[in-house]
């Protein structure tokens, strides 16, 4: 054995010695805790060995469970009579949450938004409608997968014919697939599956789950995606997600793509990144979260318009987020799934999720050394790109 790996190994034994010390420590406090009876406990929700019961906002004890449940040293320790219904197949359970009334006291007064949420939380398998499964045969470099309404027919053919042309640049290939839930009949919309079959069997690019489709399922469609991408596209190298209503210079995204080096590309997650936010208290808001529900501040996530990650990394989000409670705003969900794997979001300046300045939005050239804007219709996705194509321009 080298000088090198002998360390290496020592380190590692002192670093266990150290963690068991530390458990050690905590346990005997939390017990001194629970003789003195009148003094208060922090509420802290690191704090991994605190009862569940003095956690108030209702997303942060399902957290804690699922926290519980995946900690080994945790679940040893607890009195399991106390921890009622935790376990994998009561967590992830598809029935609807009758307690609610219970657990949360204002649940009542509650926009309905939050009511339907909470009421599923923990349910996250919903079949596969139309499905793509040889999507990713021919080993793509590149996979775009587009957030997108049953009714957004036009946006979708624009994407096609611009930026989400399935081609192969270099050796590259690029595919796309169109991430879809139910716009259900419930809601009033109009039954638009045999137009959507029809698209689907031109363009073979369309994934649809039997879910409402709601900006509060956003979520859904992250968990449902990372799990089909793991099934069926898992040689993936490299991933682009975001909205419908953006424009990509896809020709600008592998360029950057090919400039980075093994370590980075392994784990890479770039974007427009969002640090130090939180949950907005204001009822107007569309990312209004009532403190009944959570409390915290947000980890740095990338702004969903559009987010690049690699493969690998989607696999590991994939295996996560069964430890991450379904959040009702996906970007940020996506944020905290990352930070559980100890990772952060990495800002990059190429991407616009709050537009370019108005002066250069008709600029061709401004848009050369981006690679994504939000918003454009379909109509400007199509000229932006055909100008960007143009041999003559010149910038
Ligand atoms: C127990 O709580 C009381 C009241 O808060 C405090 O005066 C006392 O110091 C505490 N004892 C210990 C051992 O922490
Ligand atoms: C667990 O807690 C319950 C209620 O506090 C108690 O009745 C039971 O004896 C405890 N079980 C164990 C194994 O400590
Ligand atoms: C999970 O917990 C529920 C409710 O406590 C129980 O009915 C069920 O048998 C448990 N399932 C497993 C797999 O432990
Ligand atoms: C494409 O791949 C083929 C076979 O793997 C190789 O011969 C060719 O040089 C590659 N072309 C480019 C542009 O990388
Ligand atoms: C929508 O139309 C399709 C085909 O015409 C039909 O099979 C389906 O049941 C309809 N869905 C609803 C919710 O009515
Ligand atoms: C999410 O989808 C499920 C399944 O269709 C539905 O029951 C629930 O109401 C939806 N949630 C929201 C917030 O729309
Ligand atoms: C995901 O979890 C599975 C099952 O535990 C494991 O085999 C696989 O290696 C994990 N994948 C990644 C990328 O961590």
């Amino acid at each position: 054995m080298s000088v090198g790996r002998k360390r290496t190994k020592l380190v590692g034994i002192m670093m266990m010695v150290n963690f068991f010390i530390y458990i050690v420590v905590e346990i005997s406090r939390s017990g001194h805790q629970d003789k003195n009876s009148s003094r208060k406990v922090i509420i802290s929700d690191r704090a991994f060995w605190m009862s569940v019961v003095h956690i108030k906002p209702y997303w942060n004890r399902e957290q804690h469970k699922l926290d519980e449940l995946y900690n080994p040293v945790i679940a040893a320790l607890r009195n399991r009579s106390v921890m009622e219904n935790l376990n994998i197949t009561t967590m992830y359970t598809c029935e609807r949450n009758s307690k609610l009334k219970d657990e949360i006291s204002n649940f009542d007064t509650l926009p309905d938004r939050f009511k339907d949420f909470l009421t599923y939380l923990r349910c996250r398998s919903y079949p596969l409608i139309i499905d793509q499964p040889t999507k990713c045969q021919n080993k793509p470099v590149l996979l775009l997968a587009i957030k997108s309404l049953e009714s957004h027919f036009d946006r979708r053919q624009a994407i096609r014919q611009s930026w989400g042309s399935e081609d192969t640049i270099g050796n590259k290939t690029v595919v796309r697939v169109f991430l879809l839930g139910k716009s259900s009949a419930a809601d009033a919309f109009p039954n638009l599956s045999d137009m959507l079959q029809f698209e689907s069997n031109k363009h073979k690019d369309i994934l649809l789950w039997d879910y409402r489709d709601t900006f509060f399922n956003l979520t859904l469609k992250e968990v449902l995606f990372l799990e089909w991408v793991s099934k069926s596209c898992s040689d993936v190298q490299y991933i682009f997600k975001g909205d419908d209503d953006v424009f990509v210079n896809t020709v600008q995204m592998l360029e950057y793509l090919d400039t980075l080096d093994k370590d980075k590309a392994k784990d890479l997650f770039v974007g427009d990144v969002i640090t130090n936010a939180g949950p907005h208290r204001e009822k107007k808001l569309k990312y209004y979260v009532p403190e009944s529900i959570f409390e915290g501040v947000y980890p740095p996530y990338a702004g969903g318009g559009g987010f690049l990650y690699s493969g690998y990394l989607a696999k590991r989000l994939h295996n996560v987020s069964y430890q991450v409670a379904l959040y009702p705003i996906d970007d940020v969900y996506t944020g905290m799934c990352l930070r559980k794997l100890g990772l952060a979001p990495e800002k990059h300046k190429g991407f616009r999720t709050f537009d370019i300045l108005q002066k250069d939005r008709q600029n061709t050239c401004a848009y050369k050394h981006l690679i994504l804007v939000h918003s454009r219709n379909p109509q400007e996705m199509i000229r932006i790109w055909s100008k960007l194509q143009d041999p003559e321009l010149k910038c």
